[in-house]
């Protein structure tokens, strides 16, 4: 039994904190050469024993609850952002139930109306947007930019207001409450999740986000309650309805609490997402040009026009979903998936071992992480690994192409990109904390990619951004400007 390598560093408390915020992947990969799939760096004062692989990735994300915990190690961090009685602020089992109030909430019903809200919100925002200009003016056909990140991060919470927070919020989203959401965000930043309370500016903004947004969704709920306020049938109304296994119902500012958490789990997650692969989009125009002549083949009129996409056809889209899968693979949004270890864990020896007779023992107190954004970008496991080929995922019949796929015993197709906590492909991650909102997610982004290609054109006339560590998720380096002109069909 013995406790896996450190790595070398030179100053105690502060140990690997500079390597490890300043590029997080370059970090572990170049650990993983040193010391295998399984070593632990001083963080702050903090041991994190890092477990790669998808062996590492069956490690954390299939651990037992009991022996790794979630909420111990981001409590700090999220209680403050989106308030008490929810997500890590209460015991594993109630956020198991939480979970489930809000997935049975995101319905196929819903999903439908969203594309077209999805849709009418971007061109809202693009004929109100000075970047857009040029595609405003019909007959022009110039080249005009944009800002990737900037657009998408303000496209992303006007359409997740519109389809998850329901109308009260949307037509309230003016400028006071986007300062107001950019102030929460602020609060969770790796020096938040370090420290959960400081005499610093960004802590009383935030705690003061969170009053105010809070009481907001308070006051709806108590307006829709009084049946003052005509409301549709929004993921608001249906946490209204439902109940704990005792039968308790929702209290209000549990209901705004968990809303708080949606918003700010699915933003910056969606944004990158999506700013990641437009900038792809533009620096590959025949991708682009293969995603638009998808759409005018499912969805070209008579005339030459677009009708608007459904739900159901938008599911059937090889190239769209290709795209999709291939841009999370390359820049998963969040790098690093963290537990508190609650008791001694053993190591099992095929994903690191000191010798043949003995095993490595993480111990209480350590936390562990798993790091999918390195199975995902393995050049053992895929083929040209760090280039972005989206036909990676498919074939000429529209399924994953060959170079990906496994068989099992009996000959048939077991797609590596399944979702057990051991597949090296988890961009929303696995087991018990797995995400929700993948099915949100995959429509919010593959309506707004979508809606651009049949809008725009796009190209990169700058060398492609760098990833940015900064925050907590991992967004394209600025400048990430990307020229476009409007699509003549
Ligand atoms: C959990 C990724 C969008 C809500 C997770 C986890 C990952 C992830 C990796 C697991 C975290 C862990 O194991 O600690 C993503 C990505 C997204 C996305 C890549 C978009 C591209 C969303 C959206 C929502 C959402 C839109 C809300 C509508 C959640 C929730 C959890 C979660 C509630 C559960 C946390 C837990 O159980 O501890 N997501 N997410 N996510 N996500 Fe997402």
């Amino acid at each position: 039994r013995t406790v896996p390598p450190v790595v070398f560093h030179l100053i105690p408390w502060f140990g690997s904190a500079a390597a490890y915020g300043g590029d997080p992947v370059e970090f572990f990969k170049s650990c993983r050469e040193k010391y295998g799939n399984v070593f632990t760096f001083i963080l702050l004062g903090k041991r994190v024993t890092v477990a790669l692989g998808p062996q590492g990735n069956d490690f954390v994300f299939g651990g037992k609850h009991t022996v790794i915990a979630a909420e111990d190690v981001y409590q700090h961090l999220t209680t403050p952002v989106f308030g008490k009685d929810v997500v890590y602020d209460v015991p594993n089992e109630v956020l198991m139930e939480q979970k489930k109030f809000v997935k049975v909430s995101l319905t196929v019903e819903k999903f439908r109306e969203y594309v077209g809200m999805i849709e009418e919100e971007m061109t809202e925002f693009m004929k109100g947007d000075p970047a857009f200009l040029i595609w405003q003016m019909k007959d022009i056909n110039e080249w005009g930019t944009f800002d990737a990140y900037k657009t998408l991060a303000e496209m992303t919470i006007l359409t997740a207001a519109r389809t998850l927070l329901g109308r009260e919020v949307r037509e309230s989203l003016d400028k006071g409450f986007a300062d107001l959401y950019s102030d929460l965000d602020h609060g969770m930043t790796p020096l938040h999740w370090m420290f959960s309370d400081l005499p610093l500016p960004s802590y009383r903004k935030r705690d003061a986000a969170h009053q105010k947004i809070s009481g907001f969704y308070q006051s709806i709920l108590q307006k829709r309650k009084r049946q003052e306020s005509e409301y549709e049938d929004d993921v608001m109304g249906s946490l209204m309805k439902q109940q704990y296994r005792d039968g308790r119902a929702l209290q209000d500012h549990e209901i705004a609490h968990i809303l708080i958490a949606l918003l700010m789990a699915g933003q910056h997650t969606s944004s990158s997402s999506t700013s990641w692969a437009l900038l792809h989009l533009a620096d590959r125009p025949d991708v682009a040009d293969a995603l638009y002549q998808e759409q005018v083949e499912h969805f070209g009129t008579p005339d030459g026009g677009l009708r608007d996409m459904t739900y159901e056809e938008m599911r059937k889209l090889p190239i769209l979903d290709a795209v999709i899968r291939e841009t999370l693979r390359m820049h998963t949004p969040i790098h690093s998936i963290m537990r508190q270890v609650r008791s001694d864990i053993t190591v099992p020896p095929t994903l690191g071992a000191p010798s043949e007779d003995n095993v490595y023992v993480v111990p209480k107190g350590h936390i562990v992480l798993a790091s999918p954004a390195l199975s995902q970008m393995d050049p053992k496991i895929w083929k040209d690994a760090d280039k972005w080929d989206p036909s990676r995922w498919y074939d000429a019949d529209g399924f994953a192409a060959q170079a990906h796929r496994q068989y099992d015993e009996d000959g048939k197709v077991d797609f590596i990109f399944s979702k057990g906590t051991g597949s090296p492909y988890l961009p929303f991650g696995a087991g018990r904390h797995r995400c929700i909102g993948e099915q949100f997610a995959t429509l919010q982004i593959g309506v707004i990619i979508s809606t651009f290609v049949r809008k725009i054109e796009m190209r990169l006339d700058q060398p492609f951004p760098k990833p940015d560590y900064a925050s907590m998720m991992v967004i394209p380096l600025r400048p990430c400007q990307i020229l476009y002109r409007r699509r003549k069909f």
